[in-house]
C-alpha cells in the first residue's frame, strides 16, 4: 500500500485537521452550504475546467453568469487530474475552481470520477477491470471499464470520494453530490459470478428450494449447489435471468452505498447524493438504487430525430416517481448530440420548450451537457453553449432567455410540485420478464407503457408514474399497463384498493408470473381472476391488425390478443374482436367489473391510439378526474405545481403554429408582462408560466 494512500487512521487525522480548519477560518468553510439560499429553479451546464488552462476560468463564468447559469457540474471524469497517482491528491485546481464559480454565484453539483479510472489504477490493479458476459476483460481505454463489484475498485472508488468530500463536504457552494455517471453495464468477473451465487444462497438457503421455483427438472438444470449455475443475462431459464437483474440492482445500490458512505460522514447533510440516470434504460431496478439516494436525476436526450414531447414528458414523470418528489435534470442537450447516426438539431425555439416541459413536470434544474466544446476527445461534435474558440453559439441566447424566465419565475415555483389524480405503474420486474420473452417481436414493454400513458396525460395534464410498491390510496386510478410479475401480496393490495373506490386498469399480459418468473399456476391475470369475474384463456402474437368494436367504437388491435372470457354475471364485456384467426373471432377483449364505487378492467390487447383514448376517456368520467385546463389546441401541454398555498401553470405549445388558450380566471404572467391576463396566445414553441389563486 502507498504510504499516501488513506488508512482508516490518517482519514481520521485528515479529518481532524479540516475541523481544525473549519473552526480556525470561519470565512472559508464554517457558513453552511448555501443550497437553501440558491435560486429556486436553477439552470446549469456541465463544466469541465480540467480541460482548460486556469486563466481562462473567469471568462467562462462570467458568460456563464450572463446567461443565469446558476450551477456547475464539475469533476465526474477528473480522476487522473485529481489523483494523479496512487494516493496523491491534487485538489487545490478544483478548489479555486469551485471559489472562482461562487464568486460568480454559481453553485456546484460534484460528480465522483468513478466512471473514468484512470490509467495508472487499471494498469496496477487490472482485476478492476470489467468482464464481458464472454469472459472477455475490458481494455483500458473509453469510459466505464471498471468491475461494479470488484472489492479493489469498491476500495479506490471509496478513497477518492472520501478524499473529495473531505475536502468538499463544507464548502458552501456545494450544494449536491452525483455519484459516477449513468451507472450502465454489469460485470461478469469471478467476483460478480461468486457474488452472485451467495446472493442467491442467501435468498433460496438451499439449492433444492432454488430447482423448486426455478422448474428445473426442466431440460436438466438441477444443481446440486449454488456455485454451478451459470452468470448468463440471455438465452438462460428466465427465473435465473430475473434474479440476475435483481442481483445487478442490489449491486449498483451498494455500489452506491460505498460511496456514500464516504462522502456522508463529511458532508454538511444539506448537500444532496444523486446520481445521473437514463430514461427508460432498465439494466437495473431504479427503485432499488434510488432507496439510498437523496433525489433523482437524469439526462434528457432525444434518442430519434423527432422530439415525441408527451414521451419525453413520461421519463420525467417516471424520475419523479423514484423518489416521488421534484428531481434534477442532471442533463439535457443544448440542441443536438453527437452519438445518433445522423444528429440533426432540435428546432429553434425547442431548447427552451425542453427546459420548461422538465420544470412543469416537477424538474428543480436544468444542466446542459457541456457548456464548451473540449479540445478533443470522443464527443467533439456535441451540441455546446460556447464553441471550442471560446465564444457563445446561437443557442447560448435561446438559454439565456430560459435562464432569464427561471429567475424570473422561480420565487412562484418555489416549494410547488406536479399533484396527480391518477398514476400508471413501472414495475421493473415485469418489463424484464417480458422483453426475455416478448413472444412477439415488437411487443416493448416501453411502448405498451407510454401507449397507455399518452391517453391517460393528454386527458388528465398529470399523471404519476410510480412503482408498485407505492401507495395507491390517493390515487382516482390506476393503471397497470403490464405487470406481468405479481405476488399475492400485491394482488391483495390492488383487489383493496379497487374495495376502496379505486378504479384499476390491467393491460395485456398482466398477472401471468409470479416471482420467481414462473407461469401462474391460475389463467391470467392470475391472483385477481377471481376478482374480475374473468380470465384470458389464450394469447396470441398477432401480425397484423384485428378488428375490434363495442362500447369503445371501433378500432383494431395489433402485436397481442388476448382471448378473454367472463366467469361472472356482474362482469361485463365492453369490446369485442371481429373476424381474425378464428380463435379471437366474436371473443372479449375488454372486461370490467363493478366492486363498490371502483371497478377494475381488463385489457386484452395492444388497443390502437383511439381505443385506447375512448377507454381512457370512459376511466377518467367514471372516476371524477377533470383536465386541468379544458379545451386547450391539441399539442399544447399543461402542467400544473402547486404547493404552500400557491398554483402555477406552465403551457407550452409544441406546434409549429401559434395557438390560443383562453383561461377560465384572471391569471398573472410570470414571464411576460407579469400583468394580469385572462387568454394567452403562444408562439410555436411558445411557453406561458402563469400563477393564479386556487
Ligand atoms: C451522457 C453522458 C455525458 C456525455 C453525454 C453526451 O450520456 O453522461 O458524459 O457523454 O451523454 O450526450
Amino acid at each position: 500500500m502507498s504510504p499516501t494512500r488513506p488508512t482508516t487512521a490518517n482519514v481520521f487525522i485528515a479529518s481532524f485537521i479540516h475541523a481544525v480548519l473549519i473552526l480556525s477560518a470561519p470565512h472559508l468553510h464554517a457558513q453552511a452550504t448555501n443550497y437553501a439560499d440558491k435560486p429556486p429553479l436553477l439552470l446549469g451546464a456541465a463544466w469541465y475546467p480540467e480541460q482548460w488552462p486556469e486563466s481562462r476560468w473567469e471568462k467562462d463564468l462570467s458568460e456563464m453568469a450572463a446567461a443565469h447559469i446558476d450551477v456547475v457540474r464539475v469533476g465526474e471524469f477528473a480522476w487522473s487530474t485529481m489523483e494523479p497517482s496512487e494516493g496523491q491528491y491534487d485538489f487545490g485546481w478544483l478548489e479555486r475552481a469551485i471559489d472562482l464559480a461562487a464568486k460568480h454565484h454559481v453553485c456546484v453539483v460534484l460528480g465522483t470520477p468513478t466512471a473514468a479510472p484512470p490509467a495508472w489504477l487499471t494498469t496496477k490493479y487490472p482485476e478492476t477491470l470489467r468482464w464481458d458476459e464472454n469472459g472477455v476483460r475490458d481494455e483500458h481505454g473509453n469510459r466505464e471499464q471498471f468491475s461494479f463489484t470488484d472489492p479493489k475498485y469498491r476500495q479506490l472508488a471509496h478513497d477518492i470520494a472520501e478524499q473529495m468530500a473531505i475536502h468538499f463536504g463544507h464548502n458552501p457552494n456545494v450544494v449536491g453530490w452525483q455519484l459516477d455517471n449513468e451507472y450502465s453495464a454489469p460485470s461478469f468477473d469471478p467476483t460478480a459470478k461468486e457474488q452472485f451465487h451467495r446472493w442467491l444462497e442467501k435468498k433460496y438457503v438451499t439449492v433444492a428450494e432454488l430447482n423448486r421455483h426455478w422448474a428445473a427438472a426442466y431440460w436438466s438444470q438441477s444443481y446440486d449447489n449454488f456455485d454451478e449455475i451459470p452468470v448468463r443475462e440471455d438465452g438462460e431459464n428466465p427465473a435465473l435471468l430475473l434474479e440476475w437483474k435483481r442481483f445487478v440492482s442490489e449491486t449498483w445500490k451498494s455500489y452506491s452505498e460505498n460511496q456514500i458512505s464516504a462522502i456522508r460522514p463529511h458532508a454538511d447533510s444539506r448537500q444532496f447524493i444523486t446520481t445521473n440516470t437514463m430514461g427508460w434504460f432498465d439494466g437495473f431496478n431504479e427503485y432499488t438504487v434510488h432507496s439510498v439516494l437523496d433525489i433523482a436525476a437524469w439526462d434528457d436526450y432525444i434518442p430519434t430525430d423527432n422530439y415525441d414531447y408527451i414521451a419525453n414528458g413520461a421519463a420525467h414523470d417516471l424520475t419523479r416517481g423514484y423518489k416521488q418528489k421534484n428531481f434534477w435534470v442532471m442533463e439535457t442537450e443544448p440542441a443536438f448530440v453527437n452519438w445518433r447516426k445522423t444528429n440533426t438539431p432540435l428546432l429553434k425555439g425547442q431548447v427552451r420548450d425542453m427546459a420548461w416541459q422538465a420544470i412543469g413536470h416537477g424538474a428543480e434544474a436544468v444542466e446542459y451537457w457541456q457548456w464548451r466544446s473540449a479540445p478533443n476527445g470522443q464527443e467533439e461534435y456535441h451540441g455546446v453553449l460556447v464553441g471550442a474558440d471560446g465564444t457563445p453559439v446561437p443557442v447560448y441566447e435561446e438559454i439565456k432567455k430560459t435562464g432569464e424566465e427561471f429567475a424570473k419565475a422561480g420565487s412562484a415555483l418555489a416549494g410547488t410540485a406536479p399533484h396527480a389524480e391518477v398514476a400508471l405503474v413501472n414495475d421493473f420486474p415485469s418489463r424484464w420478464a417480458i422483453d426475455f420473452q416478448r413472444h412477439s417481436a415488437d411487443f416493448d414493454p416501453v411502448g405498451e407503457m407510454l401507449a397507455f400513458y399518452r391517453p391517460l396525460r393528454e386527458q388528465s395534464q398529470c399523471v404519476d408514474m410510480i412503482s408498485i410498491d407505492a401507495p395507491l390510496d390517493g390515487y382516482k386510478v390506476v393503471e397497470l399497463p403490464g405487470l406481468n410479475v405479481i405476488s399475492q401480496a400485491i394482488a391483495d393490495r390492488l383487489m383493496a384498493y379497487v374495495r376502496n373506490g379505486g378504479h384499476l386498469l390491467l393491460g395485456p399480459r398482466s398477472a401471468m408470473k409470479d416471482k420467481y418468473n414462473a407461469l401462474q399456476p391460475e389463467r391470467q391475470p392470475g391472483p385477481l381472476a377471481d376478482f374480475l369475474g374473468g380470465r384470458v384463456d389464450q394469447f396470441y402474437a398477432l401480425d397484423q391488425k384485428v378488428p375490434v368494436t363495442g362500447d369503445l367504437g371501433s378500432g383494431t388491435a395489433n402485436i397481442w390478443a388476448e382471448q378473454l372470457s367472463v366467469q361472472s354475471p356482474d362482469t361485463k364485456v365492453i369490446a369485442t374482436y371481429g373476424k381474425s384467426n378464428g380463435w379471437l373471432d366474436d371473443q372479449p377483449v375488454v372486461i370490467t367489473r363493478h366492486v363498490g364505487q371502483g371497478s377494475i378492467t381488463y385489457v386484452g390487447a395492444w388497443l390502437d391510439e383511439a381505443l385506447l383514448s375512448d377507454l381512457t376517456t370512459g376511466l377518467l368520467a367514471e372516476a371524477g378526474v377533470k383536465p386541468i385546463l379544458p379545451g386547450v389546441p391539441q399539442g399544447v401541454e399543461v402542467c400544473r405545481r402547486s404547493g404552500q398555498g400557491k398554483s402555477v401553470l406552465i403551457l407550452i405549445n409544441h406546434n409549429t403554429e401559434q395557438e390560443h388558450v383562453a383561461l377560465p380566471s384572471p391569471m398573472r404572467d410570470l414571464i411576460g408582462s407579469q400583468d394580469s391576463i385572462s387568454a394567452v396566445d403562444l408562439a410555436p414553441y411558445g411557453v406561458a408560466v402563469l400563477s393564479y389563486e386556487k
